[in-house]
C-alpha cells in the first residue's frame, strides 16, 4: 500500500535514487570532487553547517528538494505564521517564534496582534528579576533570594535546564539554579539539601499547572518552606508560578501577581523562549536571555526567508529523511563536543521524539509505508567515544550523527580545545572513510605480526566507513549561539513533521500511561480493591503492597 508521501514523484525518484547511492562511497566522491566541502556546506546565523559527509551528491540534494516542493512545507510555513491551528487535534496555532520576534516582523492570532502581549511579558520577567538581583526583593527573613529552584517537567525543565548548563560561563555572580523534575522524591529531597530557605526562589512551571509530578513537587517543596520559615505566609516572598492557567495557580496559593503568563499558541517543548525561560532570566539575566531570544530570531530570519537549497533547518530536515527512510536508519546521533551542552540531547529527545514519534497522518490514517522520528540520544564528547562510538563505526546498522563543535573554549587551558576539535574531526573522518582489508592487513604488517596473525585479526579491524555525518561548528557557545542552534533544530522538526504529514505539535501518546497511573495509585494502598489489570499489573501491584508492610 502507498501513502500520499510515497505516492510522490520525488519519494519514488529518490527510493530508486538511493539504491544506485547504496554502493557509492563517500571517500570516492570526495576523491572525484575537490570542492565538495564548498558545495555542500552553508552557514547561516554564526553556524557553519557541513553536511559533505552525507551520501549525497547533487542529485540526491535535487530530488530532495524536490520532495521539500511536493510536499508544501512552504505553505504549511505560512500556514504556521499566520496563526492558523495547525496543532489541528488541539485547534491550536503554533506561535513561539513570536516569542523571539523583536519587531520586524507582525505575528497575529485571534485577528490580534500578539507581540504587545509577549513584549509585556518580557518586561515583566526583566522588573521581576532586577528586583531579585539587586535585592529589592526578598525572601520572608530578609535575606537576598540567590537560589532558583525550577519546579517543572517536560517542556517546562527541559528546554531552561539544557540553557542553564550550557550557558553557566555567562551566570550572575552569586546565583544559584536548580531543577526538579522527577517525582522520584530523592529528586526534589537531594535538592533542597543544597537550599537554605530564606535564599530559595521557586518558580513553579507548568503551561497546564496540572501536571501530576510538577504539583506533588511543588506541595512537597511549599511544605518544606513553610516548615523551615515557620509561617504560611513565606510562600508569597519565595514562590512564583509560570502558566496558562491562572485559576490553577490561584488555587495552588501562589497569589497571580506572582504569575508569569504565556498562551495556548505556545507547545510546552517549544517554551523556553517564553516565561517559561525565566529561571534562564534569573540565572543569566534578562540581558543575556534577550540574547538568547535574538539569536534565535535570527534563525527564524533565515528559516523564513533563504530558499530551501540555502536553508539549514530544510537540509538537515531532508538529510533526516533520507536516511530513515531509505537506509533504515532508526537512530540519530547528537553529539555535541562541548561539555556544557551535556544536556542537549536530552532536550531534543523531548523536541524531536515527542513532536515527530508518531503513526497517525494528517488524514487520520496509520503509517506504514515510511518510519518517522528515529531515536534521538548523545552524549558529549569525548566521553562518548569510550562508550558507545564502537557501534556508530562498526555496528550493523547506519546511525546518522550531528557533530556539534565550538572553536573557542570558555575555560581555555593548555592544549585541552586542540585535542577536543582534533576528536571531533577524526571521528567524522573516521566514519567517512573507514579501513579497509588490506589497509588493516597493511597496518598490522607494519606493526611487524605474522601473516598468520594478520588474516586472523584483521577482519577484526575492519571499518566499513560511509557512515554519515553533519558538522555544525560555532564561534563559540553564547547566548546568542545557543538560540540559533536551539532554533535550527526546532524548524527541522517542523519540517520533517510536514513531510511526514503528521502534527508536530500535540502529544496524545503520554495520555493512556497518565491515565492508568491515576488508576493504579489508590491500589498500591493494602486494602483497596483492584481494578481489572492483566496478570502481570496485578502480580507487580500485590508484590509493591507486601513490601510496604
Ligand atoms: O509529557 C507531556 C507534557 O504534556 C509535555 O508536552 C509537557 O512539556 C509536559 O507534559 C509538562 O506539561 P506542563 O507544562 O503542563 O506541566
Amino acid at each position: 500500500m502507498t501513502t500520499p508521501l510515497t505516492r510522490t514523484a520525488a519519494w519514488q525518484a529518490l527510493s530508486a535514487h538511493a539504491s544506485s547511492m547504496g554502493a557509492t562511497q563517500m571517500k570516492d566522491l570526495f576523491a572525484a570532487q575537490p570542492e565538495r566541502f564548498q558545495r555542500f556546506s552553508r552557514s547561516a546565523a554564526d553556524i557553519l553547517f557541513d553536511f559533505s559527509k552525507n551520501r549525497i551528491n547533487d542529485k540526491t540534494l535535487q530530488l530532495l528538494l524536490q520532495l521539500y516542493e511536493e510536499a508544501d512545507v512552504a505553505g504549511a510555513k505560512n500556514r504556521m505564521l499566520a496563526g492558523e491551528a495547525i496543532n489541528f487535534t488541539e485547534n491550536r496555532a503554533v506561535l513561539h517564534m513570536a516569542l523571539r520576534a523583536g519587531g520586524k516582523r507582525s505575528y497575529q492570532f485571534g485577528g490580534k496582534e500578539i507581540l504587545p502581549d509577549v513584549h509585556q511579558v518580557l518586561e515583566q520577567m526583566a522588573r521581576f528579576v532586577a528586583a531579585i538581583h539587586h535585592g529589592e526583593r526578598r525572601g520572608f527573613n530578609g535575606k537576598k533570594l540567590t537560589h532558583f529552584v525550577n519546579i517543572g517537567i517536560g517542556g517546562s525543565d527541559l528546554g531552561p535546564h539544557m540553557v542553564c548548563q550550557a550557558l553557566k560561563p555567562y551566570a550572575k555572580e552569586g546565583c544559584h539554579v536548580d531543577f526538579v523534575s522527577n517525582v522520584d522524591s530523592s529528586h526534589l529531597v537531594e535538592i533542597l539539601k543544597n537550599c537554605r530557605a530564606d535564599e530559595t526562589l521557586f518558580i513553579v512551571s507548568s503551561k497546564t499547572f496540572t501536571t501530576q509530578e510538577t504539583m506533588t513537587n511543588a506541595h512537597s517543596a511549599r511544605r518544606w518552606l513553610v516548615a523551615a520559615l515557620g509561617s504560611d505566609a513565606a510562600v508569597a516572598n519565595h514562590f512564583v508560578a509560570v502558566s496558562t492557567n491562572a485559576q490553577g495557580v490561584a488555587a495552588f496559593g501562589i497569589d497571580t501577581a506572582n504569575m508569569f503568563e504565556f498562551w495556548d499558541w505556545v507547545g510546552g517543548r517549544f517554551s523556553l523562549w517564553s516565561a517559561i525561560g525565566l529561571p534562564i532570566a534569573l540565572y543569566l539575566g534578562m540581558a543575556q536571555f534577550r540574547e538568547l531570544l535574538a539569536g534565535a530570531e535570527a534563525m527564524d530570519e533565515h528559516f523564513i526567508t533563504t530558499p530551501a537549497a540555502d536553508n539549514l533547518p530544510v537540509i538537515l530536515a531532508l538529510l533526516g529523511i533520507w536516511y530513515s527512510a531509505f537506509f533504515a536508519a532508526r537512530g540519530y546521533a547528537i553529539l555535541p563536543y562541548d561539555q556544557y551542552l551535556n544536556r542537549f540531547s536530552a532536550y531534543l529527545q523531548q523536541a524531536e521524539m515527542e513532536s515527530n514519534g508518531k503513526q497517525t497522518d494528517y488524514e487520520g490514517q496509520t503509517i506504514s509505508d515510511y518510519p518517522t522520528a528515529p531515536i534521538i540520544w548523545g552524549e558529549p564528547g569525548t566521553n562518548g567515544q569510550h562508550a558507545f562510538y564502537q557501534m556508530l563505526h562498526q555496528g550493523t546498522q547506519i546511525i546518522p550523527i550531528d557533530f556539534i563543535a565550538t572553536a573557542r573554549s570558555h575555560n581555555p587551558l593548555g592544549d585541552h580545545h586542540a585535542i577536543l576539535t582534533a576528536n571531533v574531526l577524526a571521528q567524522s573522518e573516521a566514519l567517512m572513510a573507514g579501513r579497509s582489508l588490506s589497509e588493516a592487513a597493511e597496518q598490522l604488517r607494519q606493526r611487524g605480526y605474522s601473516e598468520d596473525e594478520i588474516s586472523r585479526l584483521a577482519p577484526h579491524r575492519v571499518m566499513p566507513g560511509n557512515r554519515p555525518s553533519n558538522t555544525l561548528f560555532i564561534p563559540q557557545l553564547t547566548p546568542r549561539t545557543l538560540g540559533s542552534l536551539i532554533a535550527l533544530y526546532e524548524h527541522k522538526i517542523f519540517v520533517q513533521g510536514v513531510i511526514w504529514r503528521i502534527n508536530s505539535f500535540d502529544q496524545w501518546g503520554v495520555e493512556l500511561g497518565k491515565e492508568l497511573a491515576q488508576v493504579i495509585l489508590p491500589e498500591l494502598q493494602p486494602g483497596n480493591a483492584n481494578n481489572p489489570h492483566d496478570a502481570s499489573t496485578l502480580g507487580l501491584i500485590a508484590y509493591y503492597r507486601q513490601l510496604q508492610r
